[in-house]
Parts: structure tokens; sequence; C-alpha cells
């Protein structure tokens, strides 16, 4: 399965690619889990990436494509993969293209209150990357990772300006992309309004007809 997650900010993408990954058991690539992990280690990569992130902004194709190339070069994507949140621009639409063609593009939409509800609640565990909402998907206690104990954090891109922020250059930029995997006959369009444990299957139910597993 080569797939790409595409959507705005907050659609549920890492949410969604997390239970796809578990259950058929091929690597979530989010490159924005790559990127702040990497400015949590002070790398020169991480250097290079922080003010984009920090202000909601795109970081610099040429930067994104080297990372996304060489993540896909490794062992464990051989039986495939799921890149979360690229491509972002039709530049890395079409790069991806020449390396790891992705078979699917699944598109998640859902209304702007939900987008701006759901990033606000947000919170995610700094140590295992789990993500969680405080009404949605809350820990079973509060502020602390169900999973390895961790105290949980909000993002500090998850602030209201620099949300806006992003949804803006969404809105501004996502429509060529859109359109690339359309025209290729590539896009599944799935319905994100509804709670995760509504969309979590009909997204798994998609792909078993897909691919017939
Ligand atoms: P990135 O980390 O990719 O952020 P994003 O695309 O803005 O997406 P998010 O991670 O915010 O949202 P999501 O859709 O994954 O939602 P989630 O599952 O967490 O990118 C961050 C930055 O990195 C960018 O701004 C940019 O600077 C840089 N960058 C990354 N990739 C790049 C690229 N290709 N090119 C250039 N720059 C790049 O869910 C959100 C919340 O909602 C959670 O609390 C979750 O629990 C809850 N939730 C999810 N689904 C549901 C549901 N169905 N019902 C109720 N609650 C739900």
């Amino acid at each position: 399965m080569k797939l790409v997650f595409i959507g705005p900010p907050g659609v549920g993408k890492g949410t969604y690619a997390k239970a796809v990954s578990e259950k058929f058991g091929i690597p979530h690539i989010s490159t924005g889990d790559i990127f702040r992990e990497e400015i949590k280690k002070g790398s020169e990569l991480g250097k290079r990436v922080k003010e984009f992130l920090d202000k909601g902004l795109l970081v610099p194709d040429d930067i994104v494509i080297e990372v996304v190339k060489q993540r896909l070069s490794m062992d464990d994507c051989r039986k495939g993969f799921i890149l979360d949140g690229f491509p972002r621009t039709l530049q890395q639409a079409e790069a991806l293209e020449q390396f790891a063609s992705p078979e699917w593009a699944f598109l998640f939409q859902a209304r702007d209150e939900t987008i701006l509800e759901r990033l606000g609640g947000r919170r995610v565990c700094p140590k295992c990357g789990a993500i969680y909402h405080i009404k949605y998907m809350p820990p079973k206690v509060p502020g602390i990772c169900d999973k390895c104990g961790t105290p949980l954090i909000q993002r500090k891109d998850d602030t209201p300006e620099v949300i806006m922020q992003r949804l803006k250059i969404y809105r501004e930029q996502f429509t060529p992309i859109i359109l690339f995997y359309k025209e290729r006959g590539r896009l599944v369009e799935i319905d994100a309004n509804e709670q995760a444990d509504k969309v979590v299957p009909v997204v798994i139910e998609r792909l078993r007809k897909l691919y017939n597993v």
C-alpha cells in the first residue's frame, strides 16, 4: 500500500494514519513529526525548519523532498507507506512521482468549526507521538499518555494565530494537489466530520476494497 493522506490541518490525518498503520503493518510517515523530532534534537535540519513550523509556514520544497526521499528509501517502506502531510505543493507531488509514486491519495475533509475545535483540544505525547483530544479522545488519566505515561503537551503551532495561518496556506495552495490526484484517477474522498471511531472503519473498508485484502 503506497498511500498519501492529505487534507487541512487538524482534520485527523495523523489519527487515521496511525490506525491504518497498526491495522496493515505499514509505516506512518508524518513530515510534521519528523521536523518536530529534529527540532527537539537540535539537529542542523531542526535549526533550518524551526522558524517555518513556529509561524505555520511551509518548509521549502527542496528540504521536505529530500527528507521524504531519504525516509522512503529505508527498508521498512518496502511493503508500502502512509505519507501524512506530504505532498503539500505541486512541486512535492511531482517529485514524489519520480521516486515513490503513491497508488491512492486519501483526501479528508471536515467543516471549519470542526477543525478549529479539534486543533484547540489536541494534546500530544512528546515521547511516543500518541494523539489525544481533551473532549473527543481523552487519555484515561487527564494529561498523561495512556501508552507510555509521559505528561502530554499542546503543540506549539496549535495557538489561534498559527492555526489561522496554517488554514490560510492550506486554502490558498491545496486545490492543485487535489486536482493532481483527481485527474489521475487516484483520489479517494473521505468525509471526516464524524468521530474518529466512525471515520477509521470507513478508511479501512475502502482500503480492503481497493487492495482486495
Ligand atoms: P503537520 O504536523 O503535518 O500538521 P498539519 O498538516 O497542520 O496537520 P496536523 O498534524 O495539525 O493535523 P492532523 O490532520 O494530523 O490531525 P490530528 O490527527 O492530529 O505539519 C506541521 C508543520 O510542518 C507545517 O505547518 C509546516 O511548517 C511543516 N510541514 C510539514 N509537512 C510539510 C510539507 N510537506 N511541506 C512543507 N512544510 C511542511 O487530529 C487533530 C485533533 O483532532 C486531535 O486532537 C485528534 O485527537 C482529534 N481528532 C482527529 N480526528 C477526529 C475525529 N474524527 N473526531 C474527533 N476528534 C478527532
